[in-house]
């Protein structure tokens, strides 16, 4: 891949149902069509959740991650989707995650705790390059583990 990437960094409301099991199951197919369609289409990122919200990184051809990112606006299982960056990058910050997942393990809460506000990982207080460096200090603790 020679042309020029971009990265793009977005945050948004999680309308899943609370009920775990579905939840569960909604993120398991939100990650197994990400990863096939981003690894057709050259883009890797990560994503975060919790029960109120997504994160989430996408990195690659511009026409790739914008036209990723308008089918992701168009989800219903998330709303008032907001892009908080999108900027020309020299590299990668996730070079083998078609979509790395970071959950909310208890680890990952403290953390975001120390971050967003006192009551837990709120991304909307949250830069686009807050979260960019978030979701990369993760992924690299969850290679290192
Ligand atoms: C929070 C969230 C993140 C998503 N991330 C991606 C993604 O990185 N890549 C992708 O292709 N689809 C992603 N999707 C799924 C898209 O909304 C859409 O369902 C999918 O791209 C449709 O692909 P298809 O046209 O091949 O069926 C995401 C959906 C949600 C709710």
């Amino acid at each position: 891949m020679t042309g020029s990437m971009y990265r793009l960094v977005y945050y948004s409301r999680n309308l899943i149902a609370s009920d775990e099991a579905l939840f569960a199951s909604n993120v398991e197919e939100i990650l197994a069509k990400s990863r096939f369609n981003n690894q057709r289409d050259e883009i890797t990122g990560a994503l975060l959740f919790n029960t109120g919200c997504f994160a989430q990184v996408l990195e690659g051809p511009l026409n790739k991650i914008e036209a990723a990112f308008e089918r992701i606006q168009q989800d219903e299982r998330h709303g008032d989707v907001s892009l908080l960056a999108l900027d020309r990058i020299y590299q990668r910050s996730f070079p083998n995650w078609a979509m790395g997942f970071i959950g909310n393990s208890a680890i990952h809460a403290k953390r975001f705790a120390g971050v967003g506000s006192s009551s837990g990982f709120d991304p909307s207080r949250l830069s686009g390059h807050e979260i960019h460096s978030l979701l990369k200090a993760l992924a690299i603790e969850e290679e290192a583990a």
